[in-house]
């Protein structure tokens, strides 16, 4: 009896099995109702009272040496098809869908509009949103008491020398002339920062594209040229251009730039206030005091600018109501655009 037992212990330091049911197999040989441990203790009551002792010793050890084996054995087996269903899956079970996210509306049509100029040659030049007033203000020509700073509500961050958030993407322009010779052709897409109150059309935060186009000989024709081709890139084929005579300090003559509604086709809607026009640029020649003031010949020397708002633009290309939409980040409202370009 004692090689028996000896025999099954060494079966239950050695079984490795290979699955579960395996394991259970063996668990119920050794130690289920009618395995081989009950066997034994059926035969222990028979052997003579002098070796109870031991063998009682040997079964005992028998008995927990192979259900602590079998648990052990279970627990490895479990992990092991945890792993494997981690690192492989699953290969038959059906796919779940992922959800993808989507391009921001505003970041979509800045890219929009970015590639439209880069077609026409111009290139991406970037600046910092924390400026000093000469970038902002006074290498734009606006003298230091002139009442068009109040154009703009400006955050301050320093007094004295004056250190504060852009207020247009148009201080891009100072830092390429100053970085670049003409000819210049650049696109500058940018955050900009105003103190104004939220509303359903104006934000503290928002931003704007601005273009600059420096070289001999550049005229308000190539200009009105280069703008009716992005109106008709952005809102469509049929769309026209107008311009209204404006004033900006960095150009002369400055104008705005009206494009034809492109939801009641010109004849006036809620939307163009009756009027067919939605205006959505500024845009004008490069005053010669600003090509003066960062030491460009004007001369020799001419160029046009523009800049408009996104948030505005792609308000008028999707039909977006509130510009706070924007802000909020509500996947219902930022879904609609997943097919948009
Ligand atoms: N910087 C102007 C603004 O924020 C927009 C603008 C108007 C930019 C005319 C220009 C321009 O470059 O020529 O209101």
């Amino acid at each position: 009896m004692i090689d028996k037992i000896n025999e099954l212990l060494r079966q239950v330091e050695e079984f490795k099995p290979k699955a579960a049911g395996e394991l259970e197999e063996f668990r119920i040989r050794i130690l289920g109702k009618k395995g081989e441990l009950n066997a034994l203790m059926e035969q222990f009551k028979s052997v003579a009272p002098e070796l109870k002792r031991e063998l009682g010793q040997q079964l005992n050890r028998l008995k927990n040496r192979a259900t602590e084996r079998i648990a052990a054995l279970r627990e490895e087996l479990q992990n092991a098809s945890e792993e494997q269903s981690a690192s492989s899956g699953d290969l038959t079970r059906p796919g779940s869908a992922e959800h993808l996210g989507s391009r921001h509306p505003i970041s979509l049509v800045r890219n929009q509009i970015v590639e439209v100029f880069s077609r026409l040659g111009y290139t991406v030049a970037d600046g910092p949103e924390i400026e000093d007033d000469w970038h902002v203000f006074s290498a734009l020509n606006f003298p230091p008491e002139h009442p068009a700073r109040d154009m703009q509500d400006t955050f301050f961050i320093e007094k004295d020398p004056d250190i504060l958030l852009r207020t247009h993407t148009s201080s891009i322009q100072v830092r390429t002339m100053e970085r670049q010779r003409p000819p210049i052709r650049v696109i500058c897409p940018g955050r900009v920062f105003r103190n104004e109150a939220i509303s359903y059309r104006a934000h503290c935060i928002f931003h704007q594209i601005e273009g600059l186009y420096i070289d001999e000989g550049v005229s308000f024709a190539d200009m009105k040229q280069s703008l009716l081709y992005f109106a008709k890139e952005i809102f469509g084929e049929h769309t026209a251009i107008r311009m209204r005579p404006s004033y900006f300090p960095f150009t002369e003559p400055s104008a705005e730039v009206d494009v034809s509604c492109n939801l009641c086709g010109g004849k006036g809607c809620a939307v163009c206030k009756g009027t067919g026009w939605l205006e959505i640029m500024g845009c004008g020649m490069v005053d010669p005091n600003v090509l003066k003031a960062n030491n460009i010949d004007p001369e020799k020397y001419s160029g046009f600018a523009f800049g408009m708002g996104v948030e505005r633009i792609a308000m008028l290309k999707y039909g977006v109501k509130d510009l706070r939409l924007y802000f909020e980040n509500d996947v219902r409202f930022l879904h609609q655009f997943d097919q948009a370009l």
